[in-house]
């Protein structure tokens, strides 16, 4: 697909104003970078794609220093160049991450230099996409000075696309843009996404579906059976991942592959795959030889065992521990890791019970290189869930938190729903573990550790299937980069270099985003903490997109008595797998914050909130709040006809007559449902 048939997103590059273009130009025209590796390379590529967009002149690129100028860019390692080993201060690159970069005005021999500058040569390339940020948003650069290192040591997205199919489960924008069957060609589109990814500094991929092999879950959903991603492991697509590795490799991101655990018995010649088996273990070891000479800098593995028909340990009554530890044996001397992932059902009757009652006891027992990946809530991307209680309950052991770029229960990229809201609301919540700092966000900190994000990315000019939610992988790369950085900021700077610096736009625009969230939580749930009332369509795009309460009793708790499910100690008892003092305030009806009341308690419908509202009626005013902000919403964007270009203007206006449209229908059936269950009528005589 040619390169304007798709969209630029944030990297865009339009020609600044003329009050920054001659400070610009004369620190940007000329620029000297080190030579050596592939990143290099791409940062090379980079200013020449965006310095002439920038300044309208072509930049002109130097193998030593341009000596004969006013100024110029420098970009390399202290060892490197000598222009950054004397500018810069002894010291001050040893001390950074090898993610870490600087970024500093400096005057060389008479000359204004612009230094970027790590101790390694990935930090070159985000210390120039931040540079280049800055440049897009028209922020001045005469006297920067900048020090970055990520939060996280991983910073990895995982698409669960399905390989040769090309169909992305839960993606919302068209095929997979991956070509497996195509490879080692390779087509611009990769390198234009590792750019994409680069500029937030994500390290890692995940190339496909955790979904590796047939979904059987009972459904006849043409998009989720025949999953074959457990071929990628055969010799001849490994041999044709090489090419995509090495573009994904300029930009200092490792890819990894999601693996099927019965792949031994499925692709090599065993009759078995007991992880304790010693065929077995060296099947997985001859496996991990074979990828890491092919594919050096492999990333490792991410698993999906026993959970929704996948295959796992406990086909041989084997655990977790002993299923992770058997691949993570064979990564091991290649520096590769395991990511494992904890969304597994079981015995219980309520799911939010399980993953805790599964990996806590195995706190401990995990290898070095195994990382638990959580998902943020205890049941499943549910627009709003309070945290995972296994946050803080496994100090030994290396964790991952798994979050979703995707919107599968929040409009399907169909609805301007932005996350960013609800990830700083699960970063900042405090788990009072035991522990000097014991928020979501100051976990994950460790080398084995870090944030990965469920994406959406597909074939679609818009990358995302609505231009808005572009918003929503950027926000994703910049939080995990700087858990610290507010909302706002994060949208404005999206804002900014996607749509330009006019005020009113990016007032209007931020307002759309950061009120989206709560009003997706008000049209689909009620704003009480109940979750799961969506369809399970067999269409794919049906599935989970409309709602249908009915089909899912037992996780709202709709009866003739009341609404909501006990996860108390006289419930599930889910409450109380929190540290105290949460799991008080979560198990007592009083204390319990409303946005999760009814994820923890049972009540009747008459029962009395705060002020004096009964649970019912604040039911459907939130439900009907909900919709009147989807519109308001809407009426923002339409305020900006003719701030924005056609194409993009008329993309979202589209797509929010839907979104106000598919909340109604929301409002009306459910609360519809909950009225033939209360038989009260809502006092403004809207449901009856
Ligand atoms: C949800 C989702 C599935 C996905 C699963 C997972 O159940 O609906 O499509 O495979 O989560 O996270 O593994």
């Amino acid at each position: 697909m040619p390169r304007d048939q798709y969209d630029d997103c944030w990297l865009r590059y339009d020609r600044v104003s003329e009050d920054q273009r001659a400070s610009y130009r004369r620190r940007l025209k000329h620029a000297y970078v080190a030579e050596e590796s592939p990143e290099c390379t791409a940062v090379r590529d980079e200013l020449r794609e965006a310095i002439p967009g920038l300044l309208d002149e072509d930049v002109h690129l130097w193998q030593h220093r341009p000596e004969t100028v006013d100024g110029f860019l420098a970009i390399g390692t202290p060892g490197d160049m000598e222009v950054i080993a004397e500018s810069i201060p002894d010291g001050a690159v040893d001390d950074l991450d090898d993610d870490g970069y600087l970024i500093r005005s400096v005057e060389y021999e008479g000359q204004d230099c612009l230094v970027v500058t790590s101790g390694a040569d990935q930090g070159l390339v985000y210390g120039t996409f931040h540079l280049l940020r800055l440049l897009n948003m028209g922020e001045a650069i005469d006297e920067i000075d900048v020090r970055e290192e990520p939060a996280y040591a991983n910073r990895v997205i995982n698409h669960w696309d399905c390989p040769f199919r090309r169909t992305v489960e839960r993606g919302y924008a068209g095929e997979s843009i991956f070509d497996f069957d195509r490879l080692p060609d390779l087509r611009d589109r990769y390198e234009d996404y590792a750019r994409l990814l680069a500029s937030l500094g994500i390290n890692g991929v995940v190339l496909n579906n955790v979904n590796t092999e047939y979904y059987p879950r009972g459904s006849t959903n043409e998009a989720s059976q025949e999953f074959d991603g457990w071929r990628l492991l055969e010799t001849r697509r490994l041999e044709d991942l090489t090419s995509l590795a090495s573009v994904f490799r300029r930009y200092g991101i490792q890819i990894y592959l999601s693996v099927n655990f019965g792949a031994p018995k499925r692709i090599g010649d065993l009759d078995t795959f007991d992880p304790l088996d010693e065929d077995v273990r060296q099947w997985w070891r001859e496996k991990a030889d074979e990828i890491y000479d092919l594919i050096p800098d492999f990333g490792g593995f991410l698993v999906k065992a026993d959970s929704e028909g996948q295959d796992g340990p406990y086909n041989y009554d084997r655990d977790h521990v002993e299923g992770a530890n058997a691949l993570a044996q064979a990564l091991e001397p290649h520096g590769g890791r395991v990511w494992w992932r904890a969304f597994v059902y079981g015995s219980h009757e309520d799911r939010a019970i399980q993953a805790y009652d599964t990996f806590e006891p195995l706190d401990g027992d995990f290898a070095e290189n195994v990382t638990v990946q959580v998902k943020n809530g205890p049941i499943d991307f549910q627009p709003r869930e309070p945290v995972s209680t296994l946050f803080g309950a496994m100090p030994e052991t290396d964790l991952g938190l798994e979050l979703q770029i995707t919107g599968e229960y929040t409009g399907q990229g169909v609805h301007a729903t932005s996350h960013l809201p609800m990830w700083k609301e699960i970063l900042e919540f405090d788990t009072h573990a035991d522990r000097q700092e014991s928020r979501v966000q100051d976990f994950f900190r460790g080398d084995g550790e870090g944030v990965v994000g469920v994406t959406s990315i597909g074939e679609d000019r818009t990358w995302t299937g609505h231009y808005l939610m572009q918003s929503n992988l950027y926000a994703f790369g910049r939080l995990i980069w700087d858990p610290d950085l507010d909302a706002e900021t994060i949208t404005d700077e999206w804002i900014t270099q996607t749509f330009g610096a006019d005020e009113e736009v990016i007032d209007t625009v931020r307002e759309i985003l950061l009120d989206s969230w709560e009003a997706c939580i008000d049209y689909e749930t009620g704003g009480l903490g109940l979750i799961h009332m969506m369809h399970n369509g067999q269409e794919y795009l049906e599935n989970h997109y409309l709602p249908s309460p009915g089909e899912w009793p037992g996780y709202h708790g709709a009866t003739e008595d009341g609404i909501g499910y006990d996860r108390t100690s006289s419930g599930s008892g889910y409450a109380q797998q929190f540290r105290e003092p949460v799991a008080e305030r979560f198990e007592d009806v009083e204390t319990c914050p409303e946005k999760y009341l009814l994820f923890f308690h049972h009540l009747p419908w008459d029962h009395k909130l705060e002020d004096g509202t009964t649970v019912i009626q604040r039911l459907y005013d939130n439900f009907y709040d909900g919709v009147e902000e989807a519109e308001r919403l809407r009426d923002l964007w339409m305020s900006l006809e003719g701030k924005i270009d056609d194409r993009r203007f008329e993309h979202v206006a589209t797509r929010f007559d839907e979104q106000v449209h598919q909340a109604e229908k929301w409002r009306d059936v459910i609360t519809g449902y909950f009225y033939d269950f209360a038989e009260i009528e809502d006092e403004q005589g809207r449901v009856s």
